[in-house]
């Protein structure tokens, strides 16, 4: 029976930590200040958004939070990013996605300044982290790392499958893996035989968005397994994308969903708004 990862908890400890880092930094004058761009009525992205906000509040990182209507044009979206890149009280923009479907995604993300960019999406930010150099790294994988170091878990030299290749998740856990020295494949819907590929893994992160991707039969005893999946199943429960139940049987560590990856994205997050700071000042 496996160890289960509190995200929750260790998100709680790491939180507390942080506040007084902020503490010193405004008696130094800083404020780390975050602007979240909210587009549309997405449920999810209106819980995502609250809870960020909330976060902010907590540790002491000033935050607004700027909501625009479903039908905001792409430029009025892009002169709102173009007013922040220029504010310099704020040091972290995060436009939140999905974006309605009128608005192009690229063009956005690549209009935020790098500088600013606290989720790491900026072509900038990802080539950066692609040759392992300073960056802002997504806030989901890099929480994932910081989780599995909190519990002592090696990575250097085992073998990380990772199940999904989204440019928010997969992606850059593949880069941030490497940089740790694990030795990373990543997976995919087009995959053959995904099964063997997953039971060789020491460390599987499964990031599909679909329920059951990783069932008991796909795991070898001892694996370490990380679940970033948020979905709802038949009884509109929370689940992520792998068999909690079953795999927690075998594997040595598990994330639950919910408590487990979710609140360490936003500690990054907060991590990162503190790093832009600190880099603006
Ligand atoms: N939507 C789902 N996850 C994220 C994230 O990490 N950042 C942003 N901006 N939008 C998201």
């Amino acid at each position: 029976m496996a160890t289960i990862i509190d995200g929750k908890m260790l998100s709680l400890k790491l939180k507390e930590e942080m506040k007084g880092r902020i503490a010193q930094m405004k008696e130094e004058g800083i404020v780390p200040k975050l602007v979240v761009v909210l587009v549309g009525n997405d449920s999810a992205s209106q819980v995502y958004v609250r809870n960020k906000h909330k976060s902010c509040g907590e540790v002491g990182i000033e935050s607004e939070v700027i909501t625009m209507p479903e039908e905001t044009t792409q430029q009025e979206l892009l002169e709102v990013v173009e007013r922040l890149n220029q504010d310099n009280s704020v040091d972290g923009i995060l436009v939140q996605l999905p974006l309605p479907k009128q608005i192009d995604e690229k063009t956005v993300l690549r209009a935020i300044r790098p500088d600013k960019d606290v989720d790491g999406f900026h072509p900038v930010n990802v080539g950066l982290l692609s040759i392992g150099d300073e960056c802002f790294a997504p806030a989901t994988p890099s929480g994932i790392v910081v989780m599995l170091k909190e519990y002592g878990i090696e990575i250097a030299g085992k073998h990380c499958v990772i199940v999904g290749r989204s440019n928010i998740v997969g992606k850059p856990m593949a880069a941030l893996m490497l940089k740790e020295n694990a030795t990373v494949t990543v997976c995919h819907s087009k995959t053959n035989n995904l099964a063997e590929i997953t039971r060789q893994a020491d460390i599987l992160i499964v990031a599909t968005g679909r329920r059951n991707t990783v069932t008991a039969d796909m795991v070898k005893e001892g694996v370490v397994v990380i679940d970033v999946g948020m979905n709802r199943n038949e009884l509109g429960k929370l689940c992520g994308d792998v068999d909690f139940e079953n795999v927690k049987e075998k594997a040595s560590f598990i994330t639950p969903v919910p408590g487990g990856v979710g609140p360490m994205t936003i500690t990054e997050l907060l991590e990162s708004t503190i790093l832009a700071a600190k880099r603006h000042h």
